[in-house]
């Protein structure tokens, strides 16, 4: 698919990851619609690449279905998601506490996680994709919609049981959309990264970044948000690439802790 002058939407645009694709579709010639809560930085990096910043909580329905229309107002239908906008998020199953309380991770966090890692990627892919049923098909097809997971979607460690089960959820989706939107001429991709230098480490200490770093194969340190954006700008260019979860993470494989 070409880039030139088509409409695309990344979600949590505004930091790390998302940015990263954000500045690389810019750079590529596409019009960039950004979705995340964080309004400052979102509307600083619109502003930067000269696209549009609209404030949306992918968890929220309505806030996505608003989201989209500012984006199609501005840009006409996107041929391109990538869906970013994510938590993590560390508790244990059950545990006994060191008063000797039993302690169950609670619910409404392993419910929140859910709704915004995955219940949000999925409602963002099917408003897009819904959307994209309107474009009339090029040789590309209609457009291409890219998840984020994460290693933890196969390798989860200690405490990752919600996040591990939001982003499995995405890996797990990732065919089932592909099957589902092929005849419309629509791919379905994820990205499973591994350890990437940004902003959602930025409060871990420098030792257990350290700690991570020593799960690596090569190369021995964290990606960075240009890497990813390459595989992202691969994902949207490659026309053969489709239904595939791709992990990008310099060999890891995560041990339990
Ligand atoms: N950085 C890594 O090493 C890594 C590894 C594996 C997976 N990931 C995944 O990549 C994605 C991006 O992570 P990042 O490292 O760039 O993090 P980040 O914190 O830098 O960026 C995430 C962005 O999502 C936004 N966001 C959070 N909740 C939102 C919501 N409900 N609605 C809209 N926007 C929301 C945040 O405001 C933020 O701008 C996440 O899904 C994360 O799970 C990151």
């Amino acid at each position: 698919m070409d880039f030139k002058g088509i409409a695309a939407v990344v979600t949590g645009g505004a930091s790390g990851l998302g940015e990263g694709a954000a500045r690389r579709l810019a750079t590529e010639g596409a019009r960039v619609t950004l979705f995340d809560l964080n309004q400052e930085r979102g509307e600083s990096v619109a502003k930067d690449i000269g696209g549009v910043f609209a404030k949306v909580n992918v968890a929220d329905p309505e806030s996505v279905k608003a989201g989209f229309e500012t984006a199609r107002t501005a840009h006409g239908h996107e041929r391109v998601l990538v869906n970013c906008a994510g938590i993590g998020w560390v508790e244990k199953t059950a545990r006994r506490a060191s008063s000797g309380d039993i302690v169950m991770h609670r619910l409404d966090k392993f419910q929140h996680v859910i709704n915004v890692n995955l219940i949000g990627s999925f409602n963002c892919a099917a408003i897009s994709a819904g959307g994209m049923l309107d474009i009339k098909p090029g040789a590309s097809g209609r457009g291409v919609i890219i998840n984020t997971a994460s290693v933890a979607a196969q390798d989860g460690q200690i405490g990752q049981a919600a996040y591990s089960a939001s982003k499995g959820g995405i890996y797990g989706m990732t065919l089932p959309m592909a099957r589902d939107l092929a005849r419309e001429g629509i791919r379905v991709n994820t990205i499973l990264p591994g350890f990437f230098e940004t902003p959602i480490y930025e409060q871990m200490p420098p030792e257990v970044k350290v700690n991570l770093a020593a799960n690596l194969q090569f190369p021995r340190r964290f990606g960075s948000p240009a890497e990813y954006a390459d595989l992202v700008a691969f994902m949207v260019s490659n026309d053969y690439i489709n239904a595939e979860c791709v992990r990008l993470d310099a060999g890891a494989r995560m041990p339990p802790k």
